[in-house]
């Protein structure tokens, strides 16, 4: 069983598709801790519900990043996480945890990279009028939503699509999506027949 820890910062639906995912043996993996940067936010609620132990951080309260995350790692560490897994969490990640982590930092983006990375992807797609978008599952580097891509799958905007349809299509895929690369990924397997960048 892969150790995994999950980041984020919102309302925790992907975490709990991993949750879910991982209940019902479909997902190789324990998720031994969640990581938020965000007090309150519903991900949290989650993840003790799923009794998943918490760490929150401000990073408001730390002086640095790097600071920031050698709290996280010490944790990581103590738990002997393999991958870290962000589910929604909007913060860039830093040289502290990339360096005992390479390739072993995993990313879901509501949309076809590179096309909008950053916040609101969805938003941005319609904004653009594109009549296609979809779900990235990509390795993490130091950029914005820039790492190695893992895998992609597209779905059609539909004429006049709102954004709540839109959206909730979008998570759809994504609660398909993330726990089946995942396995992939743990198991060993290559994850829709696409060949790692580096
Ligand atoms: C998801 O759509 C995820 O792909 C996106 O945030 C949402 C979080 O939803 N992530 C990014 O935009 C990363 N750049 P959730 O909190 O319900 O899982």
């Amino acid at each position: 069983m892969t150790k995994i820890a999950v980041f984020a910062s919102g309302q925790g639906s992907n975490l709990q598709a991993l949750i879910d995912a991982s209940a019902k043996g479909e997902l190789p993996a324990r998720i031994e801790l969640v990581v938020s940067d965000r007090r309150g936010c519903y991900a949290l609620t989650r993840a003790e519900e799923a009794a998943i132990e918490t760490l929150v951080l401000s990073p408001a309260d730390y002086e640095s990043r790097s600071q920031y995350e050698a709290i996280i790692l010490e944790k990581l560490l103590e738990l002997q996480i393999e991958y870290l897994v962000l589910a929604g969490f909007m913060r860039l990640i830093g040289p502290t945890l990339l360096a005992p982590y390479p390739e072993r930092i995993i990313n879901i983006h509501p949309s076809l990279l590179p096309l909008f990375p950053g916040k609101d992807a969805i938003g941005q797609a319609l904004a653009a009028e594109v009549t296609e978008t979809g779900v990235t599952i990509h390795y993490v580097d130091e950029g914005m939503d820039t790492g190695p891509i893992i895998a992609q799958e597209r779905i059609s905007v539909n004429p006049g699509e709102d954004r709540r349809s839109l959206e909730g299509r979008i998570h759809a895929l994504e609660h398909h999506l993330y726990p089946k690369v995942l396995k992939q990924i743990f198991t060993g397997g290559n994850a829709n027949g696409k060949t790692r960048t580096n």
